[in-house]
Protein backbone atom coordinates (compact mmCIF):
# COMPACT_ATOMS: atom_id res chain seq x y z
CA UNK A 1 0.00 0.00 0.00
CA UNK A 2 1.15 3.86 -0.03
CA UNK A 3 2.67 4.97 2.46
CA UNK A 4 2.45 9.15 1.58
CA UNK A 5 -0.66 9.91 0.40
CA UNK A 6 -2.80 12.90 -0.03
CA UNK A 7 -3.65 13.96 3.86
CA UNK A 8 -7.61 14.69 2.83
CA UNK A 9 -7.85 11.25 1.15
CA UNK A 10 -5.54 9.92 4.11
CA UNK A 11 -7.34 10.49 7.08
CA UNK A 12 -9.55 7.33 7.70
CA UNK A 13 -6.59 5.73 7.47
CA UNK A 14 -4.38 7.47 9.47
CA UNK A 15 -7.01 7.22 12.46
CA UNK A 16 -6.80 3.47 11.91
CA UNK A 17 -3.23 3.61 12.56
CA UNK A 18 -3.00 5.97 14.86
CA UNK A 19 -5.62 3.65 17.21
CA UNK A 20 -3.68 0.77 16.81
CA UNK A 21 -0.22 2.40 17.89
CA UNK A 22 1.04 3.09 15.04
CA UNK A 23 2.99 6.11 13.57
CA UNK A 24 1.86 8.63 10.99
CA UNK A 25 3.93 12.13 9.63
CA UNK A 26 1.15 14.80 9.90
CA UNK A 27 1.71 18.43 8.53
CA UNK A 28 0.72 21.34 10.75
CA UNK A 29 1.16 24.92 9.95
CA UNK A 30 5.12 24.79 11.37
CA UNK A 31 6.79 21.51 10.16
CA UNK A 32 5.61 17.96 9.48
CA UNK A 33 5.31 16.52 13.05
CA UNK A 34 5.66 12.67 13.63
CA UNK A 35 2.49 11.43 15.33
CA UNK A 36 1.24 9.14 18.00
CA UNK A 37 -1.18 8.66 20.39
CA UNK A 38 -0.08 10.30 23.34
CA UNK A 39 -2.11 8.17 25.93
CA UNK A 40 -0.47 4.51 24.52
CA UNK A 41 3.06 4.41 25.91
CA UNK A 42 3.78 1.73 23.03
CA UNK A 43 3.33 4.02 20.76
CA UNK A 44 4.95 6.83 21.92
CA UNK A 45 8.22 4.73 22.35
CA UNK A 46 8.19 3.99 18.55
CA UNK A 47 8.37 8.24 17.98
CA UNK A 48 11.68 8.12 20.11
CA UNK A 49 12.51 4.77 18.56
CA UNK A 50 11.82 6.01 15.04
CA UNK A 51 13.47 9.62 15.66
CA UNK A 52 16.88 8.25 17.96
CA UNK A 53 15.61 10.68 20.17
CA UNK A 54 16.87 10.92 23.96
CA UNK A 55 14.30 9.91 25.96
CA UNK A 56 14.96 13.03 28.34
CA UNK A 57 13.71 15.19 25.72
CA UNK A 58 9.59 15.31 25.95
CA UNK A 59 7.54 15.67 23.43
CA UNK A 60 4.48 18.09 22.63
CA UNK A 61 1.08 17.33 22.93
CA UNK A 62 -1.19 18.20 20.06
CA UNK A 63 -4.95 18.99 21.06
CA UNK A 64 -7.97 20.59 19.26
CA UNK A 65 -9.09 22.69 21.54
CA UNK A 66 -8.43 24.27 25.18
CA UNK A 67 -10.82 22.23 26.50
CA UNK A 68 -8.97 19.41 25.61
CA UNK A 69 -5.92 20.90 26.33
CA UNK A 70 -7.03 21.16 29.76
CA UNK A 71 -7.61 17.44 30.25
CA UNK A 72 -3.90 17.33 30.47
CA UNK A 73 -2.75 21.11 31.40
CA UNK A 74 -3.62 23.58 34.21
CA UNK A 75 -4.09 26.87 32.60
CA UNK A 76 -4.02 30.67 34.24
CA UNK A 77 -5.23 33.53 33.08
CA UNK A 78 -2.21 33.77 31.06
CA UNK A 79 -2.55 30.26 29.39
CA UNK A 80 -6.28 31.54 28.40
CA UNK A 81 -5.52 34.76 27.22
CA UNK A 82 -2.73 33.11 24.67
CA UNK A 83 -4.50 30.43 23.94
CA UNK A 84 -7.81 32.56 22.71
CA UNK A 85 -5.00 34.71 20.73
CA UNK A 86 -2.96 32.42 19.24
CA UNK A 87 -4.74 29.41 18.73
CA UNK A 88 -4.97 27.20 16.55
CA UNK A 89 -1.42 28.41 15.37
CA UNK A 90 2.55 28.27 16.11
CA UNK A 91 2.66 28.77 19.78
CA UNK A 92 3.29 25.68 22.33
CA UNK A 93 2.42 26.51 26.07
CA UNK A 94 4.45 25.00 28.88
CA UNK A 95 2.07 24.66 32.24
CA UNK A 96 1.81 22.47 34.81
CA UNK A 97 -0.01 18.66 34.32
CA UNK A 98 -3.08 17.59 35.68
CA UNK A 99 -3.62 14.87 37.98
CA UNK A 100 -4.53 11.52 36.52
CA UNK A 101 -3.92 13.00 32.91
CA UNK A 102 -3.44 9.52 31.58
CA UNK A 103 -0.74 10.61 29.21
CA UNK A 104 2.39 8.10 28.80
CA UNK A 105 4.85 8.70 30.96
CA UNK A 106 7.52 9.08 28.17
CA UNK A 107 5.57 11.72 26.61
CA UNK A 108 6.41 14.59 29.51
CA UNK A 109 10.02 12.68 29.95
CA UNK A 110 9.58 13.08 34.11
CA UNK A 111 8.74 16.49 34.25
CA UNK A 112 6.06 17.66 36.24
CA UNK A 113 4.66 20.27 33.18
CA UNK A 114 3.74 19.26 29.42
CA UNK A 115 3.92 20.87 26.87
CA UNK A 116 0.40 21.96 24.24
CA UNK A 117 -0.41 23.29 21.19
CA UNK A 118 -3.24 23.74 18.98
CA UNK A 119 -2.02 23.34 15.32
CA UNK A 120 -4.09 23.76 12.50
CA UNK A 121 -5.45 20.93 9.74
CA UNK A 122 -5.16 17.36 9.84
CA UNK A 123 -3.50 17.28 12.88
CA UNK A 124 -6.47 18.46 15.23
CA UNK A 125 -8.79 16.69 13.34
CA UNK A 126 -7.10 13.56 13.93
CA UNK A 127 -6.97 14.78 17.70
CA UNK A 128 -11.22 14.93 17.47
CA UNK A 129 -10.81 11.80 15.89
CA UNK A 130 -9.28 10.06 18.11
CA UNK A 131 -10.41 12.12 21.42
CA UNK A 132 -6.99 11.83 22.50
CA UNK A 133 -4.05 14.32 21.90
CA UNK A 134 -1.29 13.08 19.75
CA UNK A 135 2.62 13.33 20.96
CA UNK A 136 4.31 14.42 17.63
CA UNK A 137 7.74 16.16 17.51
CA UNK A 138 8.81 17.30 13.81
CA UNK A 139 9.38 14.19 11.52
CA UNK A 140 12.96 14.58 11.44
CA UNK A 141 15.96 12.00 12.89
CA UNK A 142 17.05 13.29 15.68
CA UNK A 143 19.13 16.61 15.29
CA UNK A 144 18.36 16.83 11.53
CA UNK A 145 17.15 19.51 10.02
CA UNK A 146 12.80 19.71 10.79
CA UNK A 147 10.87 18.73 7.48
CA UNK A 148 8.59 21.22 5.66
CA UNK A 149 7.33 19.05 3.24
CA UNK A 150 6.13 15.40 3.36
CA UNK A 151 9.03 14.38 0.63
CA UNK A 152 11.64 15.26 3.69
CA UNK A 153 10.12 12.79 5.89
CA UNK A 154 10.25 10.09 3.08
CA UNK A 155 13.67 10.72 2.50
CA UNK A 156 14.70 10.74 6.32
CA UNK A 157 12.79 8.05 8.26
CA UNK A 158 11.25 6.17 5.00
CA UNK A 159 9.28 3.00 6.96
CA UNK A 160 10.12 3.67 10.42
CA UNK A 161 6.76 5.39 10.19
CA UNK A 162 3.58 3.64 8.49
CA UNK A 163 1.98 6.44 6.72
CA UNK A 164 2.61 9.95 5.64
CA UNK A 165 0.05 12.43 5.12
CA UNK A 166 1.10 15.25 2.29
CA UNK A 167 -0.48 18.56 2.56
CA UNK A 168 2.12 20.36 0.51
CA UNK A 169 4.63 23.02 2.11
CA UNK A 170 3.97 23.93 5.60
CA UNK A 171 3.06 27.36 5.52
CA UNK A 172 5.33 28.68 8.64
CA UNK A 173 8.53 26.44 7.98
CA UNK A 174 9.89 26.83 11.93
CA UNK A 175 8.90 25.28 14.63
CA UNK A 176 6.00 26.88 17.10
CA UNK A 177 7.06 29.05 19.93
CA UNK A 178 7.30 27.42 22.91
CA UNK A 179 6.47 29.57 26.28
CA UNK A 180 6.52 28.74 29.51
CA UNK A 181 3.91 29.56 31.81
CA UNK A 182 5.46 27.16 34.70
CA UNK A 183 6.59 29.95 36.91
CA UNK A 184 4.84 33.62 37.30
CA UNK A 185 7.09 35.32 34.75
CA UNK A 186 6.27 33.64 31.53
CA UNK A 187 9.64 32.32 29.78
CA UNK A 188 10.20 32.09 25.83
CA UNK A 189 11.64 28.85 25.74
CA UNK A 190 12.10 28.79 21.94
CA UNK A 191 11.41 31.21 19.27
CA UNK A 192 9.43 30.09 16.88
CA UNK A 193 6.98 30.72 14.10
CA UNK A 194 5.13 33.18 16.14
CA UNK A 195 6.59 36.73 16.20
CA UNK A 196 7.16 37.41 19.82
CA UNK A 197 6.16 40.71 20.03
CA UNK A 198 2.80 39.58 19.75
CA UNK A 199 2.88 37.22 22.84
CA UNK A 200 4.55 40.27 24.65
CA UNK A 201 2.10 42.20 24.60
CA UNK A 202 -0.43 39.34 26.34
CA UNK A 203 1.77 37.86 28.96
CA UNK A 204 3.96 41.35 29.88
CA UNK A 205 7.89 40.66 29.67
CA UNK A 206 9.08 37.39 28.22
CA UNK A 207 12.06 36.04 29.83
CA UNK A 208 15.02 34.36 27.40
CA UNK A 209 16.77 31.57 29.40
CA UNK A 210 20.64 31.96 28.68
CA UNK A 211 21.62 29.40 25.57
CA UNK A 212 22.35 26.13 26.77
CA UNK A 213 21.44 26.41 30.76
CA UNK A 214 19.67 23.53 31.33
CA UNK A 215 16.52 25.09 31.96
CA UNK A 216 13.24 23.72 30.90
CA UNK A 217 13.79 23.04 27.68
CA UNK A 218 15.74 20.34 27.67
CA UNK A 219 15.46 19.72 23.48
CA UNK A 220 16.93 22.98 23.13
CA UNK A 221 20.58 21.40 22.36
CA UNK A 222 23.12 23.55 20.64
CA UNK A 223 23.57 21.10 18.09
CA UNK A 224 20.65 20.78 16.64
CA UNK A 225 18.91 21.28 13.17
CA UNK A 226 22.52 20.55 11.65
CA UNK A 227 22.85 20.13 7.64
CA UNK A 228 25.59 17.14 7.12
CA UNK A 229 28.31 20.05 5.60
CA UNK A 230 29.57 22.29 7.74
CA UNK A 231 27.54 26.15 7.79
CA UNK A 232 29.09 29.02 7.99
CA UNK A 233 26.37 32.10 9.39
CA UNK A 234 27.07 35.50 8.42
CA UNK A 235 29.10 35.04 5.41
CA UNK A 236 30.92 37.76 4.08
CA UNK A 237 34.33 36.74 2.82
CA UNK A 238 35.34 35.43 -0.69
CA UNK A 239 33.42 32.13 -1.24
CA UNK A 240 35.95 28.75 -1.08
CA UNK A 241 35.81 26.38 -3.73
CA UNK A 242 32.82 23.95 -3.37
CA UNK A 243 30.76 26.66 -1.32
CA UNK A 244 27.28 27.29 -2.05
CA UNK A 245 25.27 30.55 -0.85
CA UNK A 246 22.27 31.02 0.91
CA UNK A 247 20.95 34.39 0.47
CA UNK A 248 18.35 37.32 1.84
CA UNK A 249 17.45 40.04 -0.44
CA UNK A 250 19.63 41.83 -2.15
CA UNK A 251 22.93 39.58 -0.29
CA UNK A 252 23.28 36.87 -2.80
CA UNK A 253 25.80 34.84 -4.61
CA UNK A 254 26.20 32.19 -6.98
CA UNK A 255 26.31 29.39 -7.17
CA UNK A 256 22.97 29.25 -4.09
CA UNK A 257 19.50 29.90 -3.59
CA UNK A 258 17.77 33.12 -2.35
CA UNK A 259 15.83 32.61 1.06
CA UNK A 260 13.78 35.60 0.01
CA UNK A 261 14.75 37.77 -3.07
CA UNK A 262 12.23 40.76 -1.49
CA UNK A 263 13.75 40.62 1.75
CA UNK A 264 10.62 39.50 3.66
CA UNK A 265 11.95 37.08 6.82
CA UNK A 266 8.51 35.12 6.41
CA UNK A 267 9.21 33.94 3.44
CA UNK A 268 12.57 33.26 4.37
CA UNK A 269 11.36 31.48 7.26
CA UNK A 270 9.04 29.59 5.20
CA UNK A 271 11.64 28.18 2.42
CA UNK A 272 14.49 27.98 5.17
CA UNK A 273 14.51 24.20 6.12
CA UNK A 274 13.83 23.10 2.81
CA UNK A 275 16.54 25.28 1.18
CA UNK A 276 19.05 24.29 3.44
CA UNK A 277 18.11 20.49 2.77
CA UNK A 278 18.53 21.76 -0.81
CA UNK A 279 22.07 22.79 -0.52
CA UNK A 280 23.15 20.19 1.68
CA UNK A 281 22.11 17.84 -0.99
CA UNK A 282 23.83 19.19 -4.07
CA UNK A 283 27.41 18.10 -3.72
CA UNK A 284 28.50 21.30 -2.37
CA UNK A 285 31.41 21.54 0.04
CA UNK A 286 30.11 23.59 2.40
CA UNK A 287 26.60 26.59 2.90
CA UNK A 288 27.45 30.14 3.20
CA UNK A 289 24.72 32.48 4.50
CA UNK A 290 23.60 35.75 4.18
CA UNK A 291 23.07 38.02 7.51
CA UNK A 292 19.84 37.79 8.43
CA UNK A 293 18.15 40.87 10.14
CA UNK A 294 16.89 40.12 13.63
CA UNK A 295 13.28 41.30 13.24
CA UNK A 296 9.91 39.69 13.46
CA UNK A 297 10.58 36.16 12.20
CA UNK A 298 14.31 37.16 12.06
CA UNK A 299 15.31 36.16 15.42
CA UNK A 300 13.75 32.24 14.92
CA UNK A 301 15.71 32.07 11.60
CA UNK A 302 18.79 33.34 13.58
CA UNK A 303 18.23 31.06 16.25
CA UNK A 304 18.03 27.67 14.01
CA UNK A 305 20.95 29.21 11.78
CA UNK A 306 23.35 29.00 14.89
CA UNK A 307 22.46 25.63 15.86
CA UNK A 308 22.74 24.39 12.44
CA UNK A 309 26.56 26.34 11.95
CA UNK A 310 27.65 24.68 15.83
CA UNK A 311 26.29 21.33 14.70
CA UNK A 312 27.32 21.18 11.42
CA UNK A 313 31.06 21.21 13.02
CA UNK A 314 30.84 18.14 14.80
O1 LIG B 1 6.10 23.29 15.57
C1 LIG B 1 6.39 22.43 16.41
O2 LIG B 1 6.51 22.70 17.61
C2 LIG B 1 6.56 20.99 15.90
C3 LIG B 1 5.22 20.52 15.38
C4 LIG B 1 5.24 19.08 14.95
O3 LIG B 1 4.23 20.75 16.36
N1 LIG B 1 7.05 20.14 16.95
C5 LIG B 1 8.31 20.22 17.44
O4 LIG B 1 8.56 19.29 18.41
O5 LIG B 1 9.11 21.04 17.08
P1 LIG B 1 10.05 18.95 18.91
O6 LIG B 1 9.90 17.72 19.71
O7 LIG B 1 10.97 18.88 17.76
O8 LIG B 1 10.38 20.12 19.87
C6 LIG B 1 9.69 20.25 21.10
C7 LIG B 1 10.50 21.00 22.10
C8 LIG B 1 11.72 20.25 22.57
O9 LIG B 1 12.80 21.16 22.61
C9 LIG B 1 11.35 19.79 23.99
O10 LIG B 1 12.46 19.69 24.82
C10 LIG B 1 10.41 20.90 24.42
O11 LIG B 1 9.68 21.20 23.27
N2 LIG B 1 9.49 20.47 25.49
C11 LIG B 1 8.54 19.52 25.44
N3 LIG B 1 7.92 19.35 26.62
C12 LIG B 1 8.47 20.25 27.47
C13 LIG B 1 8.28 20.59 28.82
N4 LIG B 1 7.38 19.97 29.60
N5 LIG B 1 9.04 21.56 29.36
C14 LIG B 1 9.95 22.19 28.59
N6 LIG B 1 10.21 21.92 27.29
C15 LIG B 1 9.49 20.96 26.73
MG1 LIG C 1 12.59 18.84 16.49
Amino acid sequence: MEHLVNAADGMKRAAAILRSGGLVAVPTETVYGLAADATNADAVAGIYAAKGRPSFNPLIIHVDSVAMAQRYGRFDGRAHRLAEHFWPGPLTLVVPLTENHGLAPAVTAGLNSVAIRQPSGPMAALATAMDHPLAAPSANSSGRVSPTMAQHVAADLGTKVDLILDNGPCPVGLESTIISLVADTAILLREGGLDRSFAAGIVGPLINPKPDAHVAAPGMLSAHYAPRIPLLKDFAKPMPEGMVFLGFGETMREPGLNLSPSGDVKEAAHNLFAMLQELDRSGARSIGVAAIPHHGLGAAINDRLQRAAHGSKE
